[in-house]
């Protein structure tokens, strides 16, 4: 099978409006690059404040009010994650964020398998926050076999690779709720079916699902789960692993020891004040999730009709096929040389890849693993959309990426997708 352009614009798409040459149009820089991280909620920096201020407390001192208070504010923002993804209180650890909180999950449970020829699976499309801690298990000695899983030419996990690779010896499954990149979404309740009747646990890295798409781990039989509160309008350097009680119960590792905080699988004295924006931001994003949504799938549809309107089949929508998160857009200008083109366009802040590689050259992994040429997966841009997004915006941005990628030269080689490279 072969990529295709996503269809053709709908009779209503039409090309933005002009640029007002008055120098009119919204503020610039344009913010257009949520799924790296997005803006702190000016309602969660309120209530993180008091925390950085008077109410300094450490919530493990029990002996005096100021602790008190503090483990009361950290309790209760444990609340709040736990109502947001259908969980229990006791179920939430807190961890500096979503990188830390794989590494807990998967190298935590890997702990008690090592020298024992133990299979772990994956996806090819994995965050390298998942897919690195993997290879070091590979590397490690310590007998562990890895299989990652293809995709297809939308970026979903290859359902029947995935349950010919749970094999006897899987233990460990590790597939993530939605990607960074395009934003397409696994299908979690498949997965679970096939996972049925098998000893294996289910990680899922949620960064960029949890407060975007539903995600209820009543309905779902995820035992660990990552999130992070800067994809969510709350703060950097804060996240949370949700961990199942269940029978028998998960044993994990703690890959940090010391004061035997969060039960003692994560150790350090709690960001006090970033629990609290967590637990904000999962607040609001309970509240306001399913119509904000809604908001979002709207201006991302005319974003893309713009483009498909302006480009035809000269642009690709990767993953467009597929169920995305609403504020996702991942487009290809596969005979255009836009690998120049960002730092041309200083006025809205996009990004051509995910956040963590976008500063490196390799092309982005999880294009080439939907079948994408070097070429065209590096002629890629990544737009999210987000809160503050506004409709003037969206048409500012595409006006200017239009204008941008159509003074830009053609690429000598015609655009040909290359056959699907193989999974290692
Ligand atoms: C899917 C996914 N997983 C993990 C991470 C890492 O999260 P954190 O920045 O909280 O460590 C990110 C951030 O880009 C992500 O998008």
């Amino acid at each position: 099978m072969r990529a295709q352009p996503v269809a053709a614009a709908s009779p209503s798409a039409s090309e933005p409006p002009d640029l007002d040459p008055s120098g009119g149009g919204p503020a610039t820089p344009i913010y257009l690059d949520h799924l790296a991280t997005t803006p702190l909620d000016p309602r969660v920096l309120e209530v993180m404040l008091p925390y950085l201020r008077e109410n300094f407390g450490n919530p493990s001192s029990r002996t005096h009010d100021f602790g008190l208070h503090a483990a009361a504010a950290v309790e209760a923002a444990r609340g709040h994650v736990a109502a947001l993804v259908g969980a229990t209180a006791r179920e939430v650890v807190f961890t500096s964020g979503a990188t830390e909180a794989n590494n807990l999950a998967i190298k935590g449970t890997c702990a008690a398998w090592a020298g024992q020829g133990v299979h772990l699976v994956t996806c090819a499309t994995e965050h390298h926050a998942v897919l690195d801690v993997f290879d070091s298990l590979e590397r490690s000695g310590q007998g562990f076999r890895v299989t990652r899983v293809a995709v297809d030419h939308q970026g979903i996990i290859d359902l029947p690779a995935l349950a010919a690779a749970l094999d006897d010896e899987a233990r460990l499954l590790s597939v993530m709720a939605a990607n960074n990149e395009t934003g397409v979404l696994q299908p979690l309740e498949q997965i679970a079916r096939c996972l049925q009747g098998r000893n294996v646990i289910w990680h899922c890295d949620a960064a960029q699902g949890v407060g975007k798409i539903p995600l209820d781990l009543r309905r779902i039989p995820i035992d660990l789960l990552s999130l992070s509160a800067h994809k969510m309008y709350g703060p950097k350097g804060q996240g949370a692993l949700f961990v199942r009680r269940r029978r028998p119960p998960l044993r994990l590792a703690a890959q940090i020891e010391g004061g035997g905080q969060e039960r003692g699988l994560r150790s350090g004295t709690l960001n006090v004040a970033g629990i609290v924006g967590l637990g904000e931001a999962c607040r609001l994003c309970q509240q306001e999730r399913a119509p904000e949504a809604e908001r979002l799938a709207q201006l991302r549809d005319s974003l893309q009709q713009c483009l498909v309107h302006a480009f035809g089949a000269a642009v690709v929508v990767n993953g467009g096929a597929a169920v995305r998160l609403p504020n996702a857009l991942n487009v290809s200008f596969p005979d255009s040389h836009v690998a120049e083109l960002l730092p041309r366009l200083r006025d809205v802040a996009l990004s051509s890849g995910s956040a963590c590689s976008s500063g490196a050259d390799t092309p982005s992994h999880v294009l080439a693993a939907m079948g994408l040429d070097v070429a065209t997966a590096a002629a890629s841009l990544r737009f999210g959309l987000g809160r503050t997004t506004t409709l003037e915006e969206v048409e500012w941005a595409a006006r200017r990426v239009i204008t941008e990628v159509r003074s830009c030269g053609k690429r000598q080689r015609p655009y040909v997708f290359s056959p699907k490279p193989n999974q290692p």
